[in-house]
């Protein structure tokens, strides 16, 4: 590898990674102890420097996602590289586009905006979940919501916060590297899974005028404690994820 990729932020950010969760997939048990928050703090502060100009990537300025027009993705994956402990690449969001709300069951996740702006809205599953729960919903939390632009540090997701989350572009397009330890692996008890967010049992009044906005923290901010229903779904037809070549510094993990 020529020494200026093997010096790249990226490469340094995929050591880190690697470092951080060694052992984070089935056979090992990363994700525990001062020495992970620590490493977890040093893949932080690497992933915060991260510019979009390092992956050669360039903001598209795409208008809105025309979902309409099969075979023109709404989102977009450019896979940069995958261990058994984590995978990275970076999504592509086109204007007005969103990934429906989603789970990541037992992972950890890093996120960091590259270009545009996204809003995220992060949900806890409840532990334990209600006696007599069929498991066809869940009872969740609205734990945060907010907008990441590229001067934002990362959004960090765990197996126990933050884990469900609804990522929408607003004000026109947007990209972000994401990191996943340990990565989906349906073999391996990892899917991914989608959800809606239930009407509340008595709506609250706020809640209204937000029914068919589709922004999930909308939907949940004016329920008192914060606490939802969300009803497993198939993948919406709306959204579907195409793929691209990742055109930045080579990578080796
Ligand atoms: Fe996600």
């Amino acid at each position: 590898m020529p020494r200026d990729e093997m010096n790249s932020l990226i490469q340094k950010i995929a050591r880190q990674a690697r470092l951080t969760f060694r052992g984070a997939g089935s056979s090992g048990s990363g994700g525990d102890g001062k020495g992970f928050a620590d490493n977890v703090t040093q893949l932080r502060k690497l992933v915060s420097e991260i510019r979009a100009e390092d992956l050669k990537i360039r903001p598209r300025k795409s208008a809105q996602a025309p979902v309409s027009v099969p075979h023109n993705p709404p989102v977009t994956y450019m896979h940069i590289c995958e261990t058994d402990g984590f995978s990275m690449g970076v999504f592509l969001l086109k204007g007005g586009s969103s990934i429906p709300l989603h789970d990541h069951p037992g992972m950890h996740g890093m996120l960091k905006v590259l270009y545009g702006k996204v809003r995220i809205s992060g949900f806890d599953k409840m532990e334990p979940q209600p006696p007599g729960n069929s498991g066809a919903v869940l009872r969740a939390v609205l734990r945060s919501t907010g907008e990441y632009s590229d001067s934002s540090p990362p959004c960090l997701l765990s197996p126990h916060r933050d884990n469900l989350h609804q990522i929408s572009a607003v004000d026109g397009p947007a990209a972000f590297l994401d990191i996943l330890a340990p990565p989906y692996d349906p073999e391996d008890g990892r899917d991914c899974h989608y959800y809606k967010l239930l009407p509340p049992t008595t709506p609250a009044p706020t809640t209204a005028s937000s029914e068919q906005s589709g922004d999930v923290a909308a939907e949940a901010s004016g329920v008192n404690p914060r606490e939802v229903w969300l009803l497993e779904i198939p993948q919406p037809d709306d959204f579907w994820c195409g793929g691209e070549p990742y055109p930045g510094p080579k990578v080796s993990v």
